[in-house]
């Protein structure tokens, strides 16, 4: 059977989020959150987006609602468990009777974390894994509003949280973390840096394109991860090249969000082990971490997957004619090291790596829960070797 054949095999797809999304869509965060029943939101965010007067205009529209609103705002890239600990604090002292989650993906996986902590019992450390929660959704609703389009974590029941003890970005997956709402209004990206935007792009089109390939997709993930893959590739560069064109960072938005319904129902592969290692190590922005590694670990598994590979060639834009099997699947590497080098996002060595600490960085990635998922399997001594070749990778190779 072709890789890209119909599986003869049952499987099942969940949602439990509603989406609302387009252009203005965010002036009706109030009216949304009041219509879930809350009279007082937990706002869980970084100092980023309030400088940048995001959260004014949110608030505009809660208070608009009638809407109390507490702000904690001490989120920072990769997500802490202590910050999960104080946000839950501040939501039970503050008797908050809903959450928001407004920023990129770590502030909106620190806000399901936080809402899952408020009524679960321990430390956010004691729920690394699958399923840890039961699946009992807290009684109090949550609405995500990406300020980013990339982590998708407004559509999936995902967080990563990072285990401060350890140095280590735990993940989690649980029906219980998934938000009740998701409001993606690409009018809350205009004024992403390009880098920003570059990075967080490059993160939506990896959860797209490992998707599509790993071991757990599905007819419904394959069809809108390839969409998102298609959506990626024609909006990124010009999102990065003018922050306010809409109808790119519209494009954008959707990329995310639909890349994050497909992830919801299926995990990624080994370059989200491999970035998620870096960032617990180096505390480099997750998107970075993601690009660069992005052509390395899409070459590693080609081989497993040709024919979707050559698929996904086709919808990042390559010409695949007169090319079969391997021939055509490889397209794709050259798509992704242009696609890097146009965009300004670094290689595995610009990003600083240190030689020294490859076994370390193995040895997370082995660990981490999306290994299992990726098409071809991967030992400690596979992920030492790979780091080493995406350290001599250059953009022209
Ligand atoms: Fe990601």
């Amino acid at each position: 059977m072709s890789d890209a054949a119909v599986p003869l095999a049952v499987a099942a797809f969940n949602l439990p989020t509603r989406f609302e999304y387009g252009p203005g869509v965010g002036e009706r965060a109030g009216e949304l959150v009041a219509g879930l029943g809350a009279k007082r939101v937990l706002v869980v965010t970084d100092k980023g987006v309030v400088g940048a007067g995001v959260l004014d205009t949110i608030r505009k529209s809660f208070e608009v609602s009638g809407l109390k609103v507490e702000v904690y705002d001490e989120i920072v890239p990769n997500p802490r468990d202590t910050s999960v600990t104080e946000g839950a604090r501040i939501l039970k002292s503050a008797a908050c009777d809903g959450v928001v989650g407004l920023g990129g993906g770590s502030s909106m996986d620190a806000a399901k974390a936080i809402r899952a902590m408020a009524y679960a019992p321990g430390r956010i450390n004691d729920y690394e894994g699958f399923f840890k929660f039961g699946g009992l959704r807290p009684p109090i609703p949550l609405v995500e509003i990406p300020t980013t389009s990339g982590t998708g974590s407004e559509a999936d029941a995902w967080a990563v949280i990072t285990d401060t003890h350890r140095c280590y970005k735990m993940g989690m997956g649980d029906p219980a973390l998934a938000p009740d709402v998701a409001l993606v209004d690409p009018k809350l990206t205009l004024d992403l840096p390009p880098l920003v935007t570059a990075g967080t792009g490059m993160d939506a089109l990896c959860h797209a394109l490992e998707v599509y390939v790993a071991r757990g997709a599905t007819p419904v993930t394959d069809a809108l991860a390839i969409y998102a893959v298609e959506l990626a590739a024609r909006h990124l560069g010009p999102a990065v090249a003018d922050g306010h064109d809409l109808e790119a960072r519209a494009g954008m938005s959707l990329a995310s969000m639909i890349a994050g319904m497909a992830m919801s129902n299926c995990d990624c592969g080994i370059i989200h082990s491999m970035a998620e290692s870096v960032g617990s190590l180096y505390d480099v922005p997750h998107g970075l971490a993601i690009g660069a590694f992005l052509p390395i670990g899409a070459e590693y598994n080609l081989a497993s997957r040709p024919a979707k590979f050559a698929r996904l060639a086709e919808a990042l834009g390559r010409d695949v004619r007169g090319k079969h099997g391997l021939e055509a699947a490889r397209e794709v590497i050259a798509a992704l090291r242009g696609l890097r080098r146009n965009l300004g996002v670094p290689t595995p060595r610009e990003l600083g790596l240190n030689p020294g600490d490859f076994e370390k960085l193995a040895t997370f990635s082995v660990q981490n829960m999306s290994t299992p998922g990726n098409p071809r399997a991967i030992d400690e001594t596979g992920f030492v070797a790979l780091f080493k070749r995406a350290y001599e990778e250059h953009d022209c190779s």
